[in-house]
């Protein structure tokens, strides 16, 4: 099993990072070194599937511990969840350990489509570290996702983002940022439509730290006066 896991500080990935030859490329040092071009187009699928986790592992995480672990196995991936990485006061039940995890997943599909892999992941409900959380089937597929916009949208940034570490914003998500998370061919999107009422007490959480003395009104009280 491989950890997969790199140890750079937040920050000092993709903005600063200079793109390195692979043979220099290590997960651990130098994990926004990725180069797409070093895809291995006529390898096994094991290799193929291995360098997927390069860009798996750049996924956030909360308070960056990277709760995750990876095995190959045939025909796929098992994902499991690390939880020896959990952070016990600050998330007691394990919801945004679980949240990384998956946001880990979502990028090895993004990747994986991105490279013209099918990657179909079976999620189970294991709560273990012995047991993996999801099972990533991955298998060739032609031709490579690589002329489909909205996978390129995603797949572009997974080397680029990084948390800035400012206060969030009190306003509303754009528009036009929203119509983007539709959804693509693979049904890689991801749903940006947020229930009313969680926006709502989403605005009143980000209320209270910015003013925790002022009596809370939600975002669409604010407007209205
Ligand atoms: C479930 C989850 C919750 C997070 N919560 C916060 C947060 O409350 N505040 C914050 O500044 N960053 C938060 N982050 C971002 C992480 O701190 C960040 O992803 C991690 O430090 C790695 O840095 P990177 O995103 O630049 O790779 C969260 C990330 C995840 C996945």
């Amino acid at each position: 099993m491989t950890t997969a896991t790199s140890n750079t500080a937040p920050g000092t990935g993709p903005a600063g990072g200079k793109p390195v030859r692979q043979t220099d490329y290590d997960p651990m040092t130098t994990p926004y070194g990725v180069n797409e071009n070093d895809f291995p187009w006529g390898g096994p699928a094991d290799e193929q599937a291995a360098f997927l986790l390069r860009y798996a592992i750049l996924a956030p995480s909360t308070h960056n511990t990277q709760p995750w672990k990876f095995a190959l196995v045939p025909g796929g991936i098992e994902v499991f969840a690390d939880y020896s990485r959990r952070m016990p006061v600050v998330d007691p039940g394990n919801r945004e350990l679980l949240m990384s995890v998956g946001a880990a997943i979502f990028t090895l599909r993004v990747a994986a489509e991105w490279f013209g892999m099918e990657c179909r992941v079976t999620y189970s409900h294991s709560g273990d570290s012995e047991r993996p959380l999801a099972v990533a089937s991955i298998a060739r597929r032609e031709p490579p996702a690589q002329g489909d916009e909205a996978i390129a949208s995603l797949f572009g940034p997974i080397v680029r983002r990084h948390t800035n570490r400012h206060p969030f914003l009190y306003s509303r998500v754009p528009r036009r940022f929203c119509a983007g998370y539709g959804g693509s061919r693979s049904g890689a999107g991801v749903g940006g439509r947020l229930h009313r009422r969680q926006r709502q007490q989403s605005g009143q959480r980000a209320c209270r730290r910015r003013r925790p003395d002022a009596a809370c009104r939600s975002p669409v009280q604010e407007r209205a006066g």
